[in-house]
């Protein structure tokens, strides 16, 4: 379960028998001010100095004073060099303390360090709250025994040095609450195996969050034949399971300025169809291939909990791509939503194909901006790797706002060209649109992927964030252990509070 967060002022410190975290600068060291005298802050720097620790980004010295400190267990953690602090820095400071508290304690206090730049309590204390959360998740539902499920540590108190600095730090707790969750709740979907997250499933989750100011609409596979969904209903062809689109609205209490469009991609498992993924080791990781569907399910409830006076809509094709007697072939052509066609040339560039009836289908809802996430082309891997999300757009102003959202967020995202040079590539041979370039290794993937979307988008502005570097881990980091991410869920709800 979540840990609790909350925020007290020192006066009211009493943590005998709880863990305390401190922070250190690179090379500083300690700011223990008001926490140890002189004498034991001299010593606290000895063991660090023996421990070789610098304070470097989220390296952690963990120290067990003698009986009579305030404090059972002082953990210290690195918050790197002073002129490169930002809120970042603190989140990740924090989320390795947590992770190295989990099993220890079950309440810590955390001291937040006075800050060289601008940045105000509030932001911190939400930085903090979001590290904590995002460093206690964990995905243990099908693990049998007690010690993978259960941590000891329930509660988290930040501690502010003054009785009229706990509101700004109690505001920015809420808000980095509901972030971290909507991120781990991303995950937790992403996690899932991908048996248990068949279209229906998702459909049920995404009717879950349904509620007065929510309302979620399921269209079943009879529904998408009438109404021409056939590029959702080509990918699902090869699956014996059957798809569903989601097109769920946030409405805010007041009437919104602005309408955003957030499209997902969801493909519950990506086999590659009859173009199967080889070697075995590309299709290990493929119940992933509906991060994007998840994500945009996440920020439309946390948008309600935000009380953004936003109105978002979120918009997610849900199928498996498999292998099957009846899958969609190399060589088909298919009309998608908006009259275009579509000719297939592989079926493992599957994701852009359900996006281009979503895309059409978000263009018809007048919207103000649409933005989707999908985990599209391995070519984003060699290009920016799995910390750098892509980011294509046809509008250079919302491009902007999103990478301005994603300084806030800390999560990093790169624009590429959505170079037009390139657009003949896609040009079909029978049908309007080539899913694929067929010049191999020479082949953009990423910018190819962007302009084959680009064509399914109506006149609003519209950008594409391609998380199949990010959406996964595969080692274990501070702010999240190896599997789902929830990558770039913090950074379009940023967006989203700004934009109105
Ligand atoms: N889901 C994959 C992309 C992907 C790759 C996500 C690696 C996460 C990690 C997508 O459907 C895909 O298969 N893309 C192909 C496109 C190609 C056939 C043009 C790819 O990138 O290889
Ligand atoms: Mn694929
Ligand atoms: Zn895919």
């Amino acid at each position: 379960m979540s840990l609790t967060i909350d925020c007290l002022d020192r006066s009211r410190f009493k943590g005998e028998k709880d863990s305390l975290v401190l922070f250190a600068w690179e090379p500083e060291r300690l700011d223990a001010e008001g926490w140890l005298d002189a004498r034991k802050e001299k010593g606290l720097e000895e063991i660090a100095q023996r421990e070789n620790f610098k304070g470097k980004p989220a390296e952690i010295l963990i120290h067990y004073p003698e009986k009579g400190e305030p404090v059972t267990r002082l953990v210290v953690a690195g918050l790197g060099r002073k002129k490169e602090a930002k809120a970042d820095s603190f989140r990740d400071a924090v989320a390795a303390a947590i992770k190295a508290s989990l099993k220890q304690t079950d309440a810590i206090w955390v001291d937040i360090p006075r800050w060289p730049e601008k940045i105000s309590l509030t932001i911190l204390a939400q930085a903090a709250a979001e590290g904590a959360i995002l460093a206690s998740y964990r995905y243990a539902k099908h693990k049998s025994s007690d010690a993978d499920k259960k941590d000891i540590l329930k509660k988290v108190t930040l501690v502010v040095e003054k009785p009229e600095e706990v509101e700004a730090v109690k505001t920015g707790i809420k808000k980095g609450q509901i972030l971290a969750e909507a991120v781990n709740f991303t995950r937790d979907l992403v996690n899932e195996p991908p048996s248990r997250k068949r279209p229906l499933d998702l459909a049920k989750t995404a009717k879950s969050l349904g509620s007065k100011q929510i309302s979620v609409r399921i269209y079943t596979k009879a529904e998408l034949q009438k109404m021409g969904m056939n590029a959702v209903l080509g990918v699902n062809a090869g699956s014996v399971n059957e798809p569903v689109f989601v097109h769920a609205v946030y409405k805010p209490k007041n009437n919104p300025k602005k309408k955003i469009g957030l499209v997902g991609k969801g493909i519950t498992f990506d086999s590659g169809g009859l173009n199967i993924k080889t070697p075995y080791n590309h299709m290990l990781t493929m119940k992933m291939d509906m991060a994007g569907g998840a994500t945009v399910l996440a920020c439309l409830k946390a948008a309600e909990k935000l009380e953004l006076p936003v109105e978002v809509q979120a918009f997610a094709p849900f199928t498996e791509n498999m292998p099957g007697n009846n899958a969609y072939k190399p060589g088909d052509v298919i009309q998608a939503y908006n009259g275009k066609t579509i000719e297939i040339l592989n079926t493992d560039a599957e994701g852009r194909v359900v996006l281009a009836d979503a895309l059409a289908f978000a263009s018809k809802q007048k919207l103000d901006a649409i933005v989707d996430v999908a985990t599209l082309t391995g070519a984003v891997l060699v290009a920016l790797g799995d910390k750098i999300t892509g980011l294509l757009a046809n509008n250079e102003k919302l491009a902007q706002e999103l990478i301005a959202a994603s300084k806030i967020s800390g999560e990093k995202i790169w624009q590429l060209p959505l170079a037009q040079e390139y657009k003949d590539r896609i040009r079909g041979k029978v049908g309007d649109w080539a899913n694929i370039s067929t010049r191999g290794a020479t082949e953009p993937g990423t910018i190819i992927g962007g302009l084959f979307l680009e064509e399914f988008v109506d006149s609003a502005p519209w950008a594409h964030l391609d998380v199949a570097g990010t959406a996964w881990t595969d080692t274990d980091i501070p702010t999240c252990p190896p599997g789902g991410t929830g990558a770039i869920v913090r950074t379009l709800l940023e967006y989203l509070s700004n934009a109105n």
